[in-house]
């Protein structure tokens, strides 16, 4: 993770001098982070810091012997449901009365005195899930790793007296799952839904002046999960001090209510909380900066909020607004997503109780039932991918580099939109889109009271959904990404049986009453939905799979706009290819891997070019979120024994169908471990699909790519088709010079194809035009056997902060240093320096080789080595590469502490010198 992004997180550490002069202590903040010490390093007078709490625990699986179970959910919900009332506006959600008693109190793990040396040492953000081992008896469907059960973490910290009299709290990005939280042997609070952030308030607790012990129990259910979630706290955590007046949690909401290119109208609106023991009158007043690419504040701020004055009385809380003249705003768009900083100052009697600052965009946003999405007034096509949170081999401990990476790659397909499926994002997702341009909608659950899995979101929903949902908008509605919020995913209550219409509408309400500014939809599966009254409960309908309803649709609904919220669902592996190749979507499987011509899908899904066309020939449809961008631990579909995927049938027909063909897929002994879905693979190579994507997406790239790879030896005189993906509208395909024709694109056809090539081997050429003019060209050779290895590293420096990551590319290649692409070879790792080896992977589903192992096997040519640096070392780390037969690699890569702005729109994605398919 690079410094600037803390700063956007921890510009809250700004010691304010005097209005308009500030300096950030973020380098102190983090310094102060690591130790905790009880001795304060920041001026006494600063009234808010916000310290990463993410080093130092300790960690062991399991409850105690004698107190297994007994801390389940379902025997302690009347305590945990307490939490978060805050967020309960809907009377017929009230909590139950607290039960009497000291929850936990005789569990020794909860206890101050407990003795925990002999538990793991670990810094957060941790995923016990991908520690492993893979598992051929565990379930595909959530990745054959051990992610369920439960897992306790202690953490031991001290208060400065200093403290005295601020209020303290425990804020949790996300926790994997039901998380239960004690200080100092009494119980906290908890949070059971694991995507969600959470906030507690450890003041009642907290031994100010002298040693606390935290310690948070998880616990994840079988049976809870239709794909890999990880298993721990595997986002940030973080300890907030405040003064007992301060500004609520989330309670800042920006917006810009009139924007025209002479003036942009900001409103801030801060909810203060008056914790204090006495009435107050507070005076607030709100300063307005840019922030260049960098994440930096303008010295100068742009505007600034006349004070607002309030009186509080002690124990409530008070909203105060503030309308902001910016002028000549910049406005926030995918290309140069400017951003602005709201500083808000909190006064009282003259000295300054809160001080904090929060970024925000100027931007319009509209979806059009005939036209689509519009930003800025200019139509935007949505052309985006949805995405689960785990990282592929990093599993779902939270990075910003990895993050980032994930998202340099999409842009460089040309994606411009994120659907955050089926939940709620790390935070970080939603800076670093905010930051390098690339919107979002923004997932609630994959299922509300009906489940999909016996221990599901379902069993929550009812006391939580209004928790989950309210804390959601507003931690992110802030964010100018943000275009959309989704309430849910496939939800089984579409057919309005069991009160869906009332639950859809309560949950549209919700997030009404909570942001006036986005509209909500739903991905909706059933196509009944769309006709039966549920469309009338969404602003903007959410289609799966169903660009054939598009036009009915638009039809019968002529207001309702529309998106096509989850598409394609296409399957393929990295590099294989399986022959004949046929045009049947339920074809191209061999040897638990799917062929990469990109014609198979599910039976409930579609091809890419299937969507294209649907949506092409309706204007209204605003875009397209394509199942994945990334393939993902889990839902190894179509090798899956997965009874969920029957989930995706409304047909009973197909339905029984399926079913049928599980069994058959079922006896057999799967070792599927990750998805086919990906447009890019789990170590994030591109597969021949990220192409077609590009041609399409980025229409002014000049650039062609041809598949298969062209080492078939024993194919010598057979029918081996080539298909081309390219950015113009015709190519011509040669072979060892020879041509074999020019082909067109006709209208909705996305790809060339040459059917009746014989293989012979030597060269491939494809030569694009587009409006008859030569536009790009493409070869593929034949390459010779493996002689070598090659070692490419994204990035050759490295922040020196333990948390920066390099990722390196190790391919196979030949004596002139072409990848072999069906080589599959074993290769050593070893690492010298200030960093270590953090995970290693071949994005090959079928891979059960740990993640943490040091060799692995290439599989079609490559592999991806994961390093990061040592936390305050730096130096040069050198990784070196061997294997039998071949020549080896050595790369080095530098740690220093720089500074490395991250997210600059200008930022070009680092193209692998040797381009994985190539
Ligand atoms: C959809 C579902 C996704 C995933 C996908 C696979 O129906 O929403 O979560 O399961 O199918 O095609």
């Amino acid at each position: 993770m690079t410094l600037s992004l803390h700063l956007g997180r921890i510009a809250v550490h700004a010691l304010r001098c005097q209005y308009g002069i500030q300096i950030h202590l973020a380098v102190a903040a983090l310094v102060v982070a690591q130790a905790l010490l009880p001795c304060r390093a920041q001026a006494k007078d600063q009234p808010r810091e916000r310290l990463s709490f993410n080093s130092g625990w300790m960690f062991t699986k399991g409850d105690p012997q004698d107190a297994e179970g007994k801390l389940a959910y379902a025997k302690i919900k009347d305590w945990v449901v307490q939490t978060g009332e805050a967020f309960l506006k809907h009377p017929e959600h009230a909590v139950p009365a607290k039960p009497a008693g000291d929850l936990g109190a005789d569990v020794a793990y909860t206890k101050p005195d407990f003795d925990d040396g002999a538990w793991r040492k670990l810094d957060l953000p941790h995923d016990w899930g991908t520690e492993g081992p893979f598992k051929q008896e565990y379930p595909g469907d959530t990745g054959k790793l051990p992610w369920w059960g439960v897992g306790w973490y202690r953490k031991h910290f001290n208060i400065p007296a200093e403290d005295q009299g601020q209020r303290i709290f425990l804020d949790v990005d996300g926790a994997m799952a039901y998380a239960t939280v004690w200080l100092n042997g009494k119980f906290v609070g908890g949070w059971p839904y694991g995507y969600s952030s959470f906030r507690l308030e450890l003041t009642p607790y907290v031994n100010i002046g002298g040693e606390n012990v935290l310690a948070i129990r998880l616990d994840n259910p079988p049976n809870s999960s239709r794909w890999y979630p990880g298993g721990g706290i595997y986002r940030n955590v973080w300890l907030e001090k405040t003064s007992p007046i301060h500004s609520d949690l989330w309670g800042t909401y920006i917006t810009t209510p009139e924007i025209s290119s002479g003036a942009a109208a900001v409103l801030v609106q801060v909810l203060i909380a008056n914790q204090s023991s006495a009435d107050a009158t507070v005076s607030v007043k709100t300063l307005i900066h840019e922030l260049n690419f960098a994440g930096q504040k303008t010295y100068v701020p742009v505007a600034s909020s006349e004070p607002v004055d309030a009186a509080i009385a002690s124990g409530n809380s008070v909203t105060c607004k503030m309308k902001i003249n910016v002028i000549n705003p910049k406005l926030w768009n995918l290309k140069n997503p400017r951003l602005y900083a709201a500083d808000v100052m909190i006064e009282q009697n003259g000295k300054i109780v809160d001080s904090y600052t929060k970024n925000f965009g100027i931007r319009t946003i509209k979806f059009d039932a005939d036209k689509g999405f519009f930003l800025n007034g200019e139509h935007v096509k949505l052309n985006g991918v949805c995405d689960h949170h785990d990282l592929g081999p990093l599993g779902t401990a939270i990075n910003t580099r990895a993050l980032q990476r994930q998202i340099e790659i999409l842009k460089e397909m040309g994606c411009n939109a994120i659907r955050t499926s089926h939940n709620p994002p790390a935070p970080e997702l939603l800076e670093l889109c905010d930051r390098m341009g690339m919107v979002v909608m923004d997932e609630a659950f994959d299922t509300w009271a009906r489940t999909k899995n016996r221990n599901d979101y379902g069993r929550l929903f009812a006391d939580w959904h209004e928790k989950d949902l309210r804390s959601l908008v507003r931690r992110d509605r802030n964010h100018p990404c943000v275009i959309l919020w989704s309430t849910g995913n496939e939800i089984g209550e579409q057919d309005l049986r069991g009160n869906g219409k009332q639950i859809s509408e309560e949950l549209t309400r919700i997030v009404h009453e909570e942001d006036s500014t986005r509209q909500v939809d739903a991905n909706c599966d059933n196509p009944a939905a769309g006709f039966n009254g549920f469309q009338k409960t969404l602003d903007v309908m959410g289609f799966s799979y169903k660009p054939h309803l598009y036009a009915k649709f638009h039809r019968s609904s002529p207001e309702i706009p529309f998106v096509g919220s989850e598409t394609a669902s296409c399957i393929s592996s990295r590099g294989e290819y399986f022959f004949p190749v046929s045009n049947n979507k339920d074809d191209g499987k061999a040897d638990f891997q799917m062929s990469s011509y990109d014609l198979y899908a599910p039976p409930w899904a579609t091809t890419p070019d299937t969507e294209f066309k649907g949506q092409d020939e309706n204007p209204g449809a605003a875009g397209e979120f394509v199942w994945t961008g990334f393939d993902y631990i889990g839902e190894p579909t179509p090798y899956n024994s997965d009874v969920t995927n029957l989930l995706n049938f409304s047909d009973q027909e197909e339905k029984a169908k399926m079913a049928e063909e599980l069994k058959k897929l079922g006896k057999l002994k799967v070792p599927s471990r990750s998805s086919y879905f990906g447009i890019v693979d789990l170590c994030g190579f591109k597969k021949d699909r990220f192409y077609l994507y590009q041609a399409r997406w980025r229409p002014d790239l000049p650039m062609v790519h041809i598949l298969p790879h062209w080492n078939w030896p024993e194919r010598v005189g057979q029918v081996t088709p080539v298909h081309v993906y390219t950015s113009g509208n015709e190519a011509e395909l040669f072979l060892n010079g020879k041509s074999l024709g020019k082909k067109k694109k006709e209208q909705y056809q996305y790809r060339l194809r040459w059917d009746d090539v014989k293989y012979e081997p030597g060269e491939l050429m494809a030569v694009a035009y587009k409006d008859g003019k030569p536009w790009a060209e493409a070869v593929t050779k034949t390459t010779g056997p493996a002689a070598k290895l090659v070692l490419q590293p994204d990035r050759g420096e490295l922040h020196s902060d333990g948390v920066d990551l390099s990722f390196i590319t190790v391919s196979v290649v030949d004596k002139d240093g072409l990848m072999v692409p069906r080589s599959k070879n074993r290769i050593k790792f070893e690492i010298e320096g200030p960093g270590e080896i953090v995970a290693i992977d071949n994005g090959d589903a079928t891979s059960h080789e740990s993640i943490q192992s040091k060799e692995y096997n290439a599989y079609n040519g490559l592999c991806l080595v994961i390093v990061r640096s040592n936390a305050g070392k730096t130096g040069a780390i050198t990784l070196k590469a061997q294997s039998d037969g071949l020549e080896s690699a050595a790369v080095g890569i530098l740690t220093n502490p720089g500074n490395y702005p991250i997210g600059s729109p200008d930022l070009v994605p680092v193209k692998p010198a040797i381009d994985p398919l190539k």
